[in-house]
């Protein structure tokens, strides 16, 4: 280590410079979307409990109540449902688009590149025209199912099949993604999901959409960036590797030896843990309502077995620390039975989430200064710069 660097290193303590690495605990905006007590595991809606909107509410209905702030009126959701319905469609060019895309290439990555490739066809940037932030919701809102049906249908070398007018928002993607439409118990439940997973306060995605929109930028670049975030498997991405964990444990009976290894190792056990709660997460309790009743109509997956020997044993082990099943830990066994492929798993979480993101990116907007934190530089203080020539190794360069 250079001396330089040393000295600079020294005056380093994170706790008297009040570094907060990951911001855990620091608040970095005001908001009235979204209300999380993770000690009594509760979760609100502009102050509506999340159960009652899951069981009441359709994902519109609710996408409408973040975006705006109240419920519909039974006129301002059917206008809204109508406008969704109205712009499901995608441009040929966009389909096209995707036909270009490698098949093996990960569906979240695709939806990435669509959502970022809307602003091409939407560019004019007047975020300070409501008539433009109407259509600009309504647009991500609607397209987004139908890119990713869309690109499930463009990797097996099909063409994409159009939204049904017929039929609403979650049946209709149901029905784009598996070419059969759903039953209505399916449809609902699917509905739910979409509920569920529409908001969480500030989830990195969500901060990746709020910084993005305070620079101003269009909302689809905004989209674009939470889309990219959601995908790791820090985040949205760790629903796909719970079932893949599952899969691995294989049985119930193999839960304890499963967990022995991954804690001796420090590996995370996916789907657990959360930084915002410390008992089980009430989006997982009622995700794992819903896949009881799809089970109880259309048969068990038997996977379910080995996640509930896992829960329990996890729970007993880490429970102390706070570390319970998070939302992702029963979605998958949900779409799972749905007929939903596990690489979507991350893009449906994105259809549902989108309505969070723009709720924040308005909210944002209202009371906008650009995100530019400070840092705390650990480099070498000043270098002078030698020809290759001179340069022997990296240290002494
Ligand atoms: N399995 C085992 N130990 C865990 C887990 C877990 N899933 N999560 C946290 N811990 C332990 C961790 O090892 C650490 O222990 P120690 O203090 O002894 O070193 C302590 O709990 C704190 O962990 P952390 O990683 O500092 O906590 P965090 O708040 O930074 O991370 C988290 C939160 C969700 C990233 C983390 O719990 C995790 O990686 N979970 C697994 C991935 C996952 O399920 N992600 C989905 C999150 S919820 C939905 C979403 O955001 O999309």
């Amino acid at each position: 280590m250079l001396a330089e660097q040393k000295t600079i290193d020294q005056h380093l303590d994170p706790i008297t410079i009040g570094l907060r690495p990951g911001l855990e605990g620091v608040p970095v905006t005001q908001s009235a979307i979204c209300d999380i007590d993770g000690i009594k595991g509760e979760l609100k809606y502009r102050g509506y409990p999340i159960a009652d909107l899951a069981a009441q509410s359709s994902f519109l209905e609710t996408t409408y109540l973040l975006i705006w702030g109240n419920l519909p009126s039974p006129q301002q959701l059917r206008d809204f449902e109508r406008e969704v319905q109205m712009h499901r469609r995608v441009s040929f060019r966009v389909r096209d688009m995707m036909k270009c895309f490698p098949a093996s290439g990960h569906p979240m990555d695709a939806l990435q590149s669509c959502a970022a490739s809307l602003g091409l066809f939407y560019s004019r940037r007047a975020i300070d025209n409501p008539q433009y932030v109407y259509d600009a919701v309504v647009r991500l809102i609607a397209k987004i199912p139908t890119m990713v049906a869309a690109f499930q249908l463009i990797r097996k070398g099909q063409d994409p099949i159009q939204p049904r007018d017929d039929l609403a928002y979650s049946a209709n993607f149901l029905y784009m993604l598996t070419e059969r439409e759903p039953d209505p118990l399916s449809a609902r439940i699917f509905d739910r999901c979409l509920i569920l997973h529409a908001e969480h306060s500030l989830n990195a995605s969500t901060f990746s959409a709020r910084v993005t929109a305070s620079t101003l930028t269009d909302p689809y670049a905004v989209v674009a960036s939470a889309v990219g975030t959601l995908a790791g498997p820090l985040h949205g991405g760790a629903n796909e590797d719970v079932i893949k964990m599952l899969e691995d444990i294989r049985l119930p009976e193999n839960s304890s030896s499963y967990l022995d290894k991954a804690i001796a190792h420090k590996q995370k056990i996916m789907g657990f843990g959360h930084r915002e709660y410390k008992v089980k997460d009430p989006r997982a309790s009622i995700l794992q309502g819903l896949a009881e009743e799809l089970f109880a109509r259309f048969g068990k997956d038997e996977m379910y077995d080995v996640a509930r020997a896992l829960e329990k044993e996890a729970s007993n082990r880490l429970g102390a620390k706070g570390i319970y099943p998070n939302v992702d830990f029963y979605s998958g066994l949900v779409y799972r039975k749905l007929g939903i492929p596990r690489d979507l798993f991350t893009p449906v979480f994105a259809i549902s989430r989108v309505a969070g993101w723009l709720a924040h990116w308005r909210e944002q907007l209202g009371a906008n200064r650009i995100f530019r934190p400070s840092q705390i530089y650990t480099g070498v203080k000043t270098r002078k710069w030698k020809p290759a020539e001179e340069r022997s190794t990296p240290e002494n360069s």
